[in-house]
């Protein structure tokens, strides 16, 4: 837990319209005062993320979201209510007090309550909706340790808290539950299992890419620097290359081995998955050669990340981290 004065002093920038990067249970993300254009607008520029890409409010309590966005469907309400505090972000209606930058636009805008002590503190301090993207340059590995938003945003950010480790390590679920029949945006923490239980069945519509879908579902996204081959059975061995595993270490002689649960965790493999992929990263290997994980609960949004991690890659996207 920080001193109250670093939550004190985080809460006192985000007023004054500065970026503080605060640890949340999914991933760190980079926040500014949500009420404030000018705040929101120094997020685009930090993580030199391109305008279309609308940015998620976080609240420091469930209660705090009617009084916001006024009166929501009752699949808003009724999700708002099993799931937050926790990994789930819901589409509501943009409010006339969010300027429109936070939303790139839209009419819609997306919401949830962190579940991690700093962060809910650190909004409840702040006394404003908090607008916050993973703390990372656009398209990069998500950053799930305070150094790796020191590594990857360094100066562009007023203030990091550091909270450890986050516990889920990807990204929240992305619901729009406005309509009839509730749509998954971007797989995430909260497995499509757990929604459906309290919704019914709903459709899960990662692939497309277009406005206004969250665009942590375009192709190419969350990626190393290196690039990365997603295989399945035998692939490429050896020399130079590193290997992500999910539970048994492979045969053969790599430069680095991740492991991601030796158990066959899938919810630990979700939590080391990015730490992985920077370590990968940072052991300079020309190659990162990953196995898909069993694709049930939270391990389809593990392979949704390494799909779009192995996409493409771009160097001209990537040169200024190299
Ligand atoms: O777990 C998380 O959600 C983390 C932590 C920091 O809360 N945040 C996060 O933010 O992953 P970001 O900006 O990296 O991804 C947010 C996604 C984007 O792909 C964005 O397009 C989508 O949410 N999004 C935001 N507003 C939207 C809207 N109105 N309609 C559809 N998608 C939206
Ligand atoms: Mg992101």
């Amino acid at each position: 837990m920080p001193a109250d004065g670093d939550l004190g002093e985080a809460s006192a920038v985000l007023r004054t319209g500065g970026l503080v990067a605060f640890p949340t249970e999914t991933v760190y993300g980079l926040g500014a005062n949500a009420l404030d254009a000018r705040a929101a607008a120094r997020i685009f520029e930090a993580k030199q993320r391109p305008s279309f890409d609308p940015l998620i409010t976080h609240l420091a309590d469930a209660a705090d979201l009617e009084p916001l966005v006024g009166p929501v469907s009752p699949a808003v309400a009724a999700l708002a209510a099993r799931f937050w505090p926790g990994p789930l972000t819901l589409i509501v209606d943009r409010p006339a007090e969010i300027p429109p930058i936070v939303t790139s636009g839209l009419d819609s805008m997306a919401v949830r309550v962190p579940d991690h002590e700093h962060a809910r503190r650190l909004i409840a301090a702040a006394g404003v909706p908090v607008a916050a993207p993973s703390a990372n340059r656009f398209g990069q590995l998500s950053p799930t340790r305070a150094e790796h938003v020191v590594r990857g945003l360094g100066a562009a950010v007023d203030m990091v808290l550091d909270g450890g480790p986050t516990r889920c390590g990807i990204e929240s679920t992305i619901v729009d539950a406005r309509g009839d029949h509730p749509v998954v945006l971007r797989l995430g923490a909260l497995p499509v299992e757990e929604l459906e239980k309290v919704t019914g069945p709903v459709t899960v519509r990662p692939g497309s890419s277009g406005q206004p879908v969250a665009p942590g579902t375009l192709a190419a996204h969350y990626a190393p620097r290196t690039p990365l081959r997603l295989v399945s059975g035998a692939g490429p061995v050896g020399a130079g290359r590193g290997y992500l595993a999910f539970r048994d270490r492979p045969a053969g002689d790599w430069a680095a081995v991740e492991v991601l649960s030796a158990s066959g965790d899938l919810t630990e493999a979700a939590a080391r998955l990015f730490d992985a992929l920077h370590r990968l990263d940072a052991a300079r290997v020309t190659e990162i050669v990953a196995e898909p994980v069993p694709d049930t609960g939270v391990g389809r949004a593990v392979n949704d990340r390494l799909r779009r991690a192995a996409a493409t890659w771009d160097p001209a996207a990537h040169e200024q981290q190299v």
